[in-house]
């Protein structure tokens, strides 16, 4: 059995990316088998942590353990994220640089949402993760604000995209466990 945390990285009020979250979650659950993969949601938001290096409160030292316990809980990842002047968001980020060993020798994948799906923010974020010890795959799920959003914040996904997510979870699948072997 494997375990995918879907990994929400906007923490805006009013944010887009919980529907694409939602939709990420509720396709990948109905193109798998449940007794092989299991998918959970992990809002970033949910987790109150600090800015790295400032001294955290009780609450947010509690957070911060939390957040460590539940990403390390996972074999493999979807990272839903949006593009923030072509980088990934603050917060993420932010939030990113409190692991690491959590992540070693396991792998990632990526659903976007942007003026152009996210591309540039997810390029960023290989880098990143990389550094890391996550593989990332190669199929991503890019979503345009422009035609997979009405007025830019509904989300209508084309169907199109059903055909990407299912490649993307082909490769995540098969490499968190081939690296689970490795761990
Ligand atoms: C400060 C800021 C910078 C942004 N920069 C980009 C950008 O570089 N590329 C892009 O495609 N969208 C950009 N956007 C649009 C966001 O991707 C869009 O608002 C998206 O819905 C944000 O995700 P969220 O609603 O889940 O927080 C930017 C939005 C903000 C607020």
């Amino acid at each position: 059995m494997l375990k995918i945390g879907v990994v929400l990285g906007s923490v805006r009020e009013g944010r887009n990316g919980l529907a694409v979250a939602n939709w990420t979650v509720e396709k990948a659950k109905a193109f798998s088998n449940a007794e092989d993969v299991q998918f959970e949601l992990v809002d970033l938001a949910d987790y109150d942590l600090p800015f790295l290096g400032k001294t955290p409160t009780a609450e947010q030292g509690a957070a911060i353990g939390a957040w460590s316990e539940k990403i390390a809980s996972f074999d493999g990842y979807i990272f839903i994220t949006a593009e923030y002047n072509h980088g990934v968001a603050g917060a993420f980020k932010n939030a990113l640089d409190f692991l690491k060993p959590e992540f070693k020798d396991k792998a990632v994948a990526f659903v976007g949402y942007g003026g152009l799906g996210a591309a540039r923010s997810i390029e960023n974020l290989r880098v990143v993760l990389a550094e890391q010890g996550l593989a990332s795959t190669q199929r991503t799920v890019n979503f345009s604000l422009i035609t997979d959003f009405e007025n830019m914040s509904t989300f209508k996904p084309a169907a199109f995209h059903e055909g990407e997510l299912q490649e993307l979870l082909g490769q995540l699948i098969g490499w968190s466990g081939a690296l689970k072997t490795l761990r």
